[in-house]
């Protein structure tokens, strides 16, 4: 297959490294272009490297990150973008590279409710993208969710056609690289927890009906679900825990939401494992009644190329029609670099990153 030219916008931030990490000798994409702001810009990667758990990949590590525009990017022959820029400065990059006839695989948060840009997790609403087959340029945007957003989508989404839920209640324990590098302030989060993320709450309500709406006539119709949420941030690393509560329409036992869990079923192009980044199980569920933890269970998934791609749940409880569980997402994997990867190994299978 031939490899597509990438870059990586962002590439010294906490997303953009765990992007390197994963497109280093990507069997779909070049390694990337390396670009970032004024700060890492005439940098080496090795000497901006922050992710304690890796080390910055062989064939990136001594490469120079530049300030490359969309016009140099378009220039160089560029085909695919993956973005890991603050959501104000992504906008109108992100726009004038598709503009340029890129496709741009983006984490910020600035584009995922634009009525022509899916919004996709592939087990979730894969078939979102087949939106794009309507669009009249070459380039596009494709957007994953914010990152607590996609905890609840993957494990939630296999039991839609059993409980039929009216609403979904979510109060997040969101780690501290949920707010990039050097985050919040070590003096706020010490022996303490903030219960507030800007605009967190929204996102998640807002996301979540989308993914699990349908397409009519080009546009999308979100779902007519309630989800509420509160969000806090605590002081662990990497890894969003999350306490879910869904109402179900129907009586329903704990072995039934179990078996929807495992017999999971997502979209043809993720079953047949032909793509790289995706996890063999993306829900895991675990029986201990002190399971998930960030700690233990931040990096679950299997083949080795797709660890963090699976969403564990545990503490599962059902009474008088509640459904109540627990989830552990990785919020700079899955619901982060990992997820755009993965949403831009769907779309080349899919045919819409050229021959
Ligand atoms: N962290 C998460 O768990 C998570 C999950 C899902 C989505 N997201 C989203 O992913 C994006 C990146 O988040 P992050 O946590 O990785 O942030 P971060 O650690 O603050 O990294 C930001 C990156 O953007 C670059 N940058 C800043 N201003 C720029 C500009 N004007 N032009 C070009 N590059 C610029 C920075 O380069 P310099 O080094 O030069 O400043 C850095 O590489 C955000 O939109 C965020 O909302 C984050």
């Amino acid at each position: 297959m031939r490899r597509r030219k990438a870059a990586l916008l962002g590439a010294s931030g906490w997303i953009g490294q765990h992007f390197a990490r994963l497109l280093a000798d990507h069997p779909f994409f070049d390694d990337p272009i390396l670009c970032a702001g004024p700060r890492s810009a005439g940098k080496q990667l090795e000497s901006v490297w922050i992710l304690p758990e890796w080390g910055p990949p062989p064939s990136l590590a001594a490469r120079t990150i530049t300030s490359a525009t969309a016009a140099s990017l378009e220039k160089e022959g560029v085909e695919v973008v993956f973005s890991a820029l603050p959501t104000e400065e992504a906008g109108p990059i992100e726009t004038e590279l598709a503009r340029r006839g890129i496709a741009v695989f983006s984490n910020a948060g600035s584009h995922r409710m634009d009525r022509d840009v899916p919004l996709v997790i592939p087990e979730v609403n894969g078939a979102h993208l087949d939106l794009l087959r309507g669009r009249k340029s070459k380039g596009f945007i494709v957007t994953n969710s914010n990152c607590s957003t996609s905890g609840v989508a993957v494990a939630v989404k296999p039991l839609l056609p059993l409980l039929k839920p009216r609403e979904i209640v979510v109060t997040t324990y969101q780690s501290l690289s949920g707010a990039g590098f050097p985050g919040v302030a070590s003096l706020s989060i010490t022996d303490n927890i903030l219960p507030y993320i800007p605009e967190e709450e929204e996102k998640i309500e807002r996301e979540t009906r989308k993914m699990f709406g349908s397409v009519q006539d080009g546009s999308y119709v979100p779902m007519d679900i309630a989800v509420y949420s509160n969000c806090a941030r605590v002081g662990t690393r990497e890894g969003h825990l999350e306490a879910v509560t869904l109402d179900s329409k129907s009586e329903v036992s704990a072995e039934a939401v179990r078996a929807a869990w495992a017999g999971f079923r997502p979209l043809s192009e993720v079953r047949e494992g032909t793509l790289p980044t995706a996890p063999e199980s993306p829900v895991i569920y675990r029986a201990e009644d002190n399971r998930p933890q960030p700690l233990l269970d931040r990096w679950a998934g299997t083949p080795a190329r797709a660890k963090g791609m699976a969403v564990t749940v545990g503490r599962l409880r059902v009474r008088s029609k509640k459904v109540m569980f627990y989830l552990l997402v990785h919020n700079a994997v899955r619901g982060g670099a990992g997820g755009s990867v993965l949403n831009a190994e769907l779309a080349l299978r899919k045919g819409f990153l050229g021959e």
